[in-house]
């Protein structure tokens, strides 16, 4: 069986019913909560802040994964790690000084990771080698979800992949290497084999009813297939 982990992208949640939402996909056997964070700047759209990770920290043990979409990012740092954030990552376009900002998320205890567009190169990631705990590429660019997977990113996986073997084969520490956007059970196979370990998964498991067991059997689905 793989270890690949799952991460349902509340994006996609019923936000009327958060907490609750929350709770039903760790039930249902997600690995992280990811929480994807807009400011209609960075990204033309708008969504949830530190306010709201606060409060839907007390429903689950899982961590939290706070992808900002923002710009500037560094006023942003404290105020989600004190509202109990575990994983922060930020796209590097958006920080004038992407060491210093991956520095401040370390040091307020949290894990660090740059984001990837689809058009961002990975050479971003060149000289910060050892500030990072995750490097996330977007197969969709940021903004919204529900949107079609953009096939490149296979390729471009493949090639994170080997650079973060070779950090590793150095005697580098761990980066996970995680995707956002479009993954689904008829995708998630290729997706993993080109090397990926963590997929976020906003509609494909929140589109599913819960009400029959419907999250669970989604997560089981994106584990089976993902090994296939
Ligand atoms: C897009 C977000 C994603 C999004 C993924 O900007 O970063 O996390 O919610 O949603 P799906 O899985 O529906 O593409
Ligand atoms: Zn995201």
């Amino acid at each position: 069986m793989s270890t690949v982990r799952i991460a349902p992208s509340i994006l996609s949640a019923d936000f009327a019913r958060l907490g609750e939402e929350v709770r039903a996909i760790e039930a249902a056997g997600a690995d992280w909560v990811h929480f994807d964070v807009m400011d209609n700047h960075y990204v033309p759209n708008l969504t949830i802040g530190p306010l709201v990770c606060e409060a839907i920290r007390p429903h689950v043990q899982i961590p939290i994964d706070v992808h900002l979409m923002v710009e500037p990012v560094d006023a942003l740092v404290p105020l989600f790690a004190k509202a109990g954030a575990n994983i922060i990552t930020f796209h590097p376009e958006a920080s004038r000084h992407v060491d210093r900002t991956l520095q401040m998320i370390r040091d307020h205890g949290c894990k660090a990771g740059l984001v990837f567009n689809p058009a961002t190169p990975l050479e971003w990631m060149d000289h910060v080698m050892d500030r990072l705990d995750v490097v996330l590429l977007m197969s969709v660019n940021p903004g919204f979800g529900g949107q079609k997977f953009i096939p490149s990113t296979l390729p471009k996986l493949q090639a994170a992949r080997q650079r973060i073997n070779t950090h590793v084969a150095r005697g580098g520490q761990p980066i996970v290497l995680e995707v956002d956007g479009g993954v689904k059970t008829d995708n998630i196979a290729q997706i993993v084999a080109a090397g990926a370990d963590t997929c976020v998964a906003g509609s494909a498991v929140f589109g599913a009813p819960d009400a029959d067991g419907g999250y669970r059997s989604v997560m089981q689905a994106l584990k089976q297939a993902a090994v296939a």
